[in-house]
């Protein structure tokens, strides 16, 4: 009796982290991990969960984040942003803690007048201390279709990456000094808002409020991540944990990473002297 009633426990347990693994790792629902935070009504989800869309017109942006709290993973959201003519308009995507010392991974997509071009604005904070912002012209026109949009973050590294090319690698220097983001568990968060004193041309160039309501879409959401639950971090035992734990750039991702720098990139923090004339911070030396 006695070990007849533990099996069956450990036959519910069992049940419970497959559900657990299987409600993390499939390209699953909106409705499944994702609240709605604020936009009353201009959030939507759609399609039976397969699609979110954020709306933002003169009186309020939108904006939802992830019921599930994580520590590492390899996160990937498809998203489309807003078309036309979408200067002054910020559509954030990010992964952060919360306080004062909070860890943050940030992807930004600042909007343009029709025809110019999308900034794609990144920044990692550790510790509650950003400033390291890299910005990045796209290769392809981010308002006509989907694209990958992807967060890996390892022990070992962050790797930001656009339909699977890396653009920017931030890495573990905690020996160089430089803090890493590995203890807070962090959620993902993603808004529509408008910037218009910041955002397109340094403020010059201000939202069009004729075109509203402005909207970006998301699909496809995926996470192969360690969950935070009571407490305590679960990891994929499956196949998938070992390839994004243990994943660093490869000879061929080392030269698209080149590529994207080389071509892409419109401003890099460790680059700019201006603001850092006693010297760059510490992980500068070591980014590749
Ligand atoms: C918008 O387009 C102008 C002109 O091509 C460019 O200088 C600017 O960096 C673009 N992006 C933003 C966010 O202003």
């Amino acid at each position: 009796m006695a070990s007849s009633t533990l099996s069956f426990i450990v036959f519910i347990h069992i049940l419970v982290i497959a559900s657990l693994t299987a409600a993390a790792s499939a390209a699953s629902s909106f409705y499944e991990n994702f609240d709605i935070t604020w936009g009353d009504g201009r959030a939507k989800i759609l399609n039976s969960g397969h699609h979110l869309t954020l709306s933002l017109d003169k009186t309020s942006g939108s904006g939802f984040q992830s019921k599930n709290q994580y520590l590492f993973g390899k996160i990937d959201m498809q998203i489309k942003l807003v078309s036309g003519n979408s200067a002054g308009t910020v559509t954030a995507y990010y992964l952060s803690s919360q306080g004062p010392t909070h860890d943050e991974i940030d992807f930004e997509f600042l909007g343009n007048v029709t025809g110019q071009p999308y900034t794609l604005h990144t920044n990692v904070f550790t510790q509650g201390k950003g400033g390291r912002e890299q910005q990045f012209r796209l290769w392809f026109d981010p308002t006509t279709k989907f694209h990958t949009y992807s967060i890996l973050w390892s022990p070992q590294r962050i790797i930001f990456s656009v339909d699977s090319t890396p653009i920017r690698e931030f890495k573990y220097l905690e020996s160089m000094g430089v803090p890493f983001p590995k203890n807070q568990a962090m959620r993902i968060y993603s808004s529509l808002w408008d910037a218009d004193d910041w955002a397109t041309q340094g403020g010059r160039i201000k939202t069009d409020w004729s075109k509203a309501p402005f909207t970006t879409s998301y699909r496809n959401f995926n996470a192969n991540a360690c969950v935070l639950f009571n407490g305590r971090s679960s990891c994929h035992e499956s196949g998938s944990t070992s390839t994004w734990m243990n994943q660093q750039l490869g000879t061929t991702s080392q030269q698209k990473l080149r590529w994207v720098k080389r071509n892409f990139m419109i401003y890099n923090y460790c680059t700019d002297t201006q603001r850092f004339p006693q010297g760059f911070p510490k992980e500068c030396k070591f980014t590749s």
